[in-house]
């Protein structure tokens, strides 16, 4: 595995890939890697004859009062992982190589960055498009993939690729979980044991949105309602925001007659945790109808 730490050697590398046939798939991650992130990379080989990593803890997706300085990191572990997918080139820069003095562009989807996790971590997502619009022309990959883990971002960073043209295709990624259901996330090295037992609340809470669901709920507030209940009976647990809104466009929705997002936010102690499931109004014909002529 190649490592590249300058953006302009890295776009001289994408280039000779690109000049010689070879298409590319891109993974961009903060490191501390899990299966979860493994599996977007071995999604990106399936999908292209080369594949690109990048591993940069990016600073201005953290607000001041978060665990940038914290983050938890392992370069060496990372790249031990990579080797075993493989990873054929890695794109590890310094902050500032990305952001050096003077820098003042920043790239924002507006509409879809609203509510969910937009409302509790302002500037995050404007973080986040702007390190991935300049991540995407250093690499200059044919396809990314991103974790429907991190449902909000996802989205952002569809509908930046649709606004600003980029010529790449979005690949979405089922989230991985630990066989309890916890989904994987760097943030959980940071979970006590008693900790780690008290996060399965956000598991067992959209599993009681599903159910609800399945016995006939009709209303978005119903899901979040039956979610927000089963958090509620989790002592040591603070809810951020549970909402279930519209998959596509992330803006509210009441009548369940397309695609939800039932999305949870919570802090487990110190940690915060984030979950999300996408479900399907009732494929039954009756009840599709009639939610239809209501
Ligand atoms: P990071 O949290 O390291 O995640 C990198 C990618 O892995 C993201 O697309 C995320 O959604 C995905 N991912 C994380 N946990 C997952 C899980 N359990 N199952 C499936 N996919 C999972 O997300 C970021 O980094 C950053 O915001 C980044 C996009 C790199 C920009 O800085």
């Amino acid at each position: 595995m190649e490592i590249i730490a300058s953006p302009t050697e890295m776009q001289r590398w994408s280039e000779n890939a690109r000049r010689h046939g070879e298409t590319l798939a891109f993974v961009p991650t903060m490191g501390f890697l899990h299966e979860g992130h493994l599996t977007l990379m071995r999604e990106g080989r399936r999908r292209a004859t080369r594949l690109a990593s990048s591993l940069f803890v990016n600073p201005t997706q953290f607000a001041p009062n978060e665990d940038f300085s914290r983050y938890p990191r392992n370069f060496d572990g990372d790249c031990k992982l990579m080797r075993t997918v493989p990873v054929d080139v890695l794109f590890a820069p310094e902050p500032e190589a990305m952001f050096p003095k003077g820098s003042q562009t920043w790239v924002e989807a507006t509409e879809v960055t609203k509510g969910l996790c937009g409302d509790h971590r302002p500037g995050h997502f404007r973080g986040v498009t702007t390190v991935c619009a300049k991540l995407f022309n250093i690499v200059k990959p044919h396809v990314a993939l991103f974790g429907e883990k991190d449902f909000q971002q996802l989205r952002a960073i569809q509908r930046m690729v649709v606004d600003l043209n980029f010529d790449l295709q979005i690949i979405p990624v089922a989230t991985v979980r630990e066989p309890d259901g916890l989904a994987m996330s760097s943030r959980n090295a940071y979970l006590e044991p008693e900790e780690r037992k008290r996060a399965l609340a956000l598991n067992r809470a959209l599993r009681a949105a599903c159910e609800i669901l399945a016995r006939g709920a009709q209303t978005t507030a119903d899901l979040a309602g039956a979610a927000r209940m089963v958090l509620q009976q989790t002592p040591g647990l603070e809810i951020e925001y549970v909402d279930a809104i519209d998959a596509e466009t992330l803006a509210p929705m009441d009548r369940i007659d397309r695609a939800v997002v039932v999305a949870i936010a919570a802090r487990v102690g110190k940690t915060r945790l984030i979950d999300n499931v996408v479900l399907l109004p009732s494929s039954e014909p009756e009840s599709l109808s009639l939610s239809s002529i209501r």
